[in-house]
């Protein structure tokens, strides 16, 4: 298995591209599935996670294409086409690899009246149970029965409109419900909706297929079921997580970054709390500039909130800046309940952590040192990236596929700005 090697001490200098959002592809590339048209997305990024939605898609019977005619910076172009559908089953081995695969849960119920997903069950960061998406659907009509580690849902007749309150904010029910309502019959209100900007970027893409929605970017969206969605084209997103994760890169090394084709307001409430420890950030044609502002990062309190507040897939990178801050930060996390398995590891740096419930007390340290380490989930992953960017001595990050699955070539981009840092190929184990 593949294992990253890094050398750290090296202030990162020069400029780095950012892809489109992993998290705004899984949506709209299951959005093909409304519609018999073709669906044509921009800016795709190229990662693990967006090869095994291909594949839970082709064994629908969606037909794909890809072009990589968009060069390595602008992103690849897919064109879905799901005329062919055959098939409204999700099986276990492909969606036990990606959680996103449940989204194809309510565009195959609007559609197709039926569909068999299976259960996705917990994951490394927490329990993430499937309960909004399965109630939302069944206030549609939908009658779901679970069997066999199966959601199989019926609504022979179609889905009906109806108003929805969460009463938790779910960016991923959010979007598997706006998916479906698009082709219910009458009007779909959820109410404390998910307001993350991927959920507006597919709402974007739906109404360019021919949804009526209202609402888009507030936490009420107006569903007004339409006959038929026809096909599109539309760029996705810029990824935010990819542009906090480089953000902070630039800022642990002391370096500075342009960070380009995103923008800073996707990153707004990151850029707020990392001003406050001493990151500058300036808006460049096309993207951002980073650097420190006056040579030394200061300890901040950070709670991960759902969007517009601060990102729990930028939490595991908050962490280990604050590692060599000067002063304490304290982290609570509020949207999963077991998402520090990156502290335990870069205490392994020679970090001073100490995490209670939900919250991380981050105590500064004047310098991490290298240290053979891996994680369980990709933020942790990238996470560990940065520390052993910023350590002195060799740090190597084991279990790569986690990083794979959602930063598009991670080792080059830094190398290319003067990191230390070289993929190794592994022989079978990880540890
Ligand atoms: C999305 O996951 C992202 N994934 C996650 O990105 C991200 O961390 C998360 O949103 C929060 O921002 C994709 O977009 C593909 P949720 P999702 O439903 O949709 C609970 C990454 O690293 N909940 O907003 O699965 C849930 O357990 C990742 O790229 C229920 O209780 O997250 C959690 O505590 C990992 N019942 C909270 O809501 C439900 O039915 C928010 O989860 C659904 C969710």
């Amino acid at each position: 298995m593949d294992k990253i090697r890094i050398r750290g001490g090296r202030p990162l200098s020069g400029s780095i591209a950012v892809g489109g959002a992993k998290n705004a592809a899984l949506p709209l590339m299951t959005a093909c599935l409304l519609t018999d048209e073709t669906l044509v997305l921009r800016n795709l990024p190229i990662l693990a996670d967006i090869n095994t939605l291909c594949n839970l898609l082709l064994q629908h019977g969606v037909a794909i294409h890809l072009d990589g005619a968009g060069g390595a910076c602008a992103g690849r172009t897919v064109e879905l086409t799901a005329r062919g559908v055959t098939n409204t089953t999700a099986p276990y081995d492909l969606v036990r690899k990606m959680r996103a695969s449940v989204l194809v849960l309510g565009p195959l119920v609007a559609r197709f009246g039926e569909a068999k997903v299976s259960l996705p069950g917990g994951c490394a960061i927490g329990a993430r149970p499937v309960d909004l998406h399965i109630k939302g659907l069944q206030a549609m009509g939908a009658a779901i029965e679970l069997e066999g580690g199966y959601m199989i849902a019926r609504a022979p007749g179609g889905l009906r409109g109806a108003e929805i309150v969460f009463p938790k904010v779910s960016v991923g029910a959010t979007e598997n419900l706006l998916m479906a309502a698009t082709l219910a019959r009458g009007e779909t209100v959820l109410v404390n909706a998910a307001r993350e900007p991927e959920v507006s970027d597919l709402a974007h893409c739906l109404v360019a297929m021919g949804a009526d929605i209202t609402g888009i970017g507030s936490d009420t969206l107006r569903i007004r079921g339409v006959e038929r969605l026809h096909g599109a084209t539309h760029s996705i997103v810029p990824d935010r997580i990819e542009t906090g994760t480089y953000a902070m890169a630039a800022a642990i090394t002391g370096g500075e970054l342009d960070i380009l084709n995103t923008r800073l307001d996707l990153i707004a409430s990151a850029a707020t709390v990392l001003a406050q420890a001493g990151v500058a950030f300036t808006e460049i044609e096309g993207g951002i500039r980073v650097s420190r502002a006056n040579g030394t990062l200061a300890g901040v309190d950070v709670m991960t909130e759902p969007y517009p507040g601060f990102p729990t897939d930028l939490q595991a990178q908050m962490m280990a800046l604050l590692c060599t801050a000067q002063g304490a930060g304290m982290i609570t996390e509020t949207i999963f309940e077991n998402r520090f398995m990156h502290a335990p590891e870069l205490m392994r740096m020679g970090a001073r952590i100490t995490v209670h419930g939900a919250s991380a007390l981050v105590r500064g340290v004047d310098r991490l040192t290298g240290a053979p380490v891996m994680a369980t989930d990709l933020r942790a992953s990238v996470s560990l990236v940065l520390a052993g960017l910023a350590a002195r001595g060799e740090t190597t990050v084991n279990r790569v596929y986690h990083l794979d699955r959602g930063y598009e070539r991670l080792e080059e981009k830094l190398a290319a700005c003067g990191a230390d840092i070289e993929r190794i190929g592994g022989e079978g184990g990880d540890d």
